[in-house]
């Protein structure tokens, strides 16, 4: 197998382990959601569905490729739970935020890479953009869904805490990866 570009390597670990990430924040979510805010629960089971599905695509992605996931990647079955139960309780408006900071760094990770992978990895390429649409759709989702506007502390916070989140389970990893796509 020829050597794997290191910044391919980064991109499809760091997606992955938002994946993981964002499954686990769904699952928190959708636990609290049933009591607190059912009228949600189409949507985060639907967002769930979606998470698995790109999940599945990158670690297929990394298998042909010979790249193996963050061994830290565990940390979000611990950490990952967290946001999405902590934001559950707080109730429905701080789910749909929690659900848009966490779409937005993910989208925005996305993006930076598809400029970088264009002429580099095709079926990487390809993959990515196809699941940039559900990404977008649970944003636009999240934002539709919600009724007043605010919470902007919040929604800081869960965004430093995802990239922290996905800095920490990738070793780094993440960081490297902006800094050679030139975001
Ligand atoms: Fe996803
Ligand atoms: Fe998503």
């Amino acid at each position: 197998m020829p050597a794997v570009d290191r910044t391919l390597a980064d991109i499809l670990r760091v997606n992955h382990a938002g994946e993981c990430g964002a499954i686990r924040i769904y699952t928190g979510q959708r636990y609290l959601a049933r009591w607190r805010s059912p009228d949600l629960l189409p949507f985060l089971d639907q967002s769930l569905r979606d998470e698995r599905g790109h999940k599945d695509e990158f670690a297929a992605l990394m298998k042909q490729r010979g790249i193996t996931p963050c061994g830290a990647i565990a940390l979000w079955g611990v950490g990952g739970w967290l946001p999405g139960l902590a934001t559950a309780g707080l109730g429905r408006s701080a789910i749909l935020i929690c659900t848009e900071a966490v779409e937005r760094t993910v989208h925005a990770h996305l993006q930076a890479q598809l400029a970088w992978l264009a002429d580099r990895d095709a079926e990487v390429s390809r993959a990515i953009a196809t699941i940039q649409v559900e990404e977008l759709a649970h944003l636009e989702g999240a934002r539709e869904r919600r009724r007043s506007r605010g919470g902007r502390v919040l929604d800081a916070f869960i965004a430093k805490a995802t990239e922290l989140l996905i800095w920490i389970s990738t070793y780094g990893a993440s960081s490297r990866m902006a800094r050679r796509i030139g975001r």
